[in-house]
């Protein structure tokens, strides 16, 4: 049988990453965090003062650089770096290195060797639409903006970040913006991905309507 491939796509703060690593758990997939390897190369490229519009520089970054992943830890170049990737700096930043080109197949390629012969599930923003067209079960997650910074501002709350929400709010709009009018693999929902809003669902409830297409695809 072929492996089980379970794509969820969805904007900051729709959820996705809680969604997919509980669902990874429920089922056994591993889970990977597309998200997070965009961060790991942001962060390089600032901790480096590497120019983005230096094409050659960057190359020469995804080239050399290591990224690892184990469970919730991310590791770059043996460094962990869970904790920074998430900072706001990284916010700020990232969605500007996600739309070069070369970074994205760079990305790509290593996104579907590490989900090589394994029951995965990945979350993202382009998995059912450029990563894996042929996952067997696609969802694109939303939720209001609004909700979402919500979500977002808590978070930071919780990590002690000095944000108000407005500025969550702001940075989560513009992040939308540029991920979806981007010309290399915009953030747009696949044909055949199944849309699920979450402005007003608990988790239990995502992960039952999820568990359901799981279990069908099985
Ligand atoms: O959790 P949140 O949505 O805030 O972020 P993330 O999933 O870690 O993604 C961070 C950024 O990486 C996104 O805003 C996109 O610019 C980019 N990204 C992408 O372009 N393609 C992916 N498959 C995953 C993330």
């Amino acid at each position: 049988m072929n492996n089980l491939i379970v794509a969820i796509d969805g904007p900051a703060g729709s959820g996705k990453s809680t969604i997919a690593k509980l669902l990874a758990k429920k089922y056994d997939l591993t889970y990977i965090d597309t998200g997070a390897m965009y961060r790991m190369i942001t962060l390089y490229l600032l901790e480096n003062n590497i120019d983005i519009n230096d094409l050659k520089e960057v190359e020469r970054v995804l080239n050399t650089v290591n990224l690892d992943m184990q469970g919730d830890k991310f590791y770059l170049d043996n460094v962990d770096v869970s904790t920074k990737i998430r900072e706001k700096r990284i916010n700020d930043n990232v969605s500007k290195v996600a739309s070069i080109k070369i970074v994205r197949s760079n990305l790509v390629d290593l996104q579907r060797k590490i989900s090589n012969n394994k029951d995965v599930i990945l979350d993202g923003r382009d998995v059912g639409t450029v990563i894996f067209p042929n996952a067997q079960v696609k969802i694109f997650l939303i939720a209001s903006p609004e909700e979402r910074a919500r979500r977002r501002y808590n978070e930071f709350l919780e990590k002690k970040t000095e944000i108000t929400y407005d500025e969550v709010l702001k940075s989560i709009k513009e992040r939308d913006h540029i991920d979806s009018t981007r010309d290399e693999s915009p953030f747009v929902k696949a044909d055949d991905a199944i849309e699920l809003d979450s402005t007003n669902l608990t988790i239990e409830d995502v992960i039952n309507f999820i568990s359901k297409e799981i279990e069908k695809a099985k």
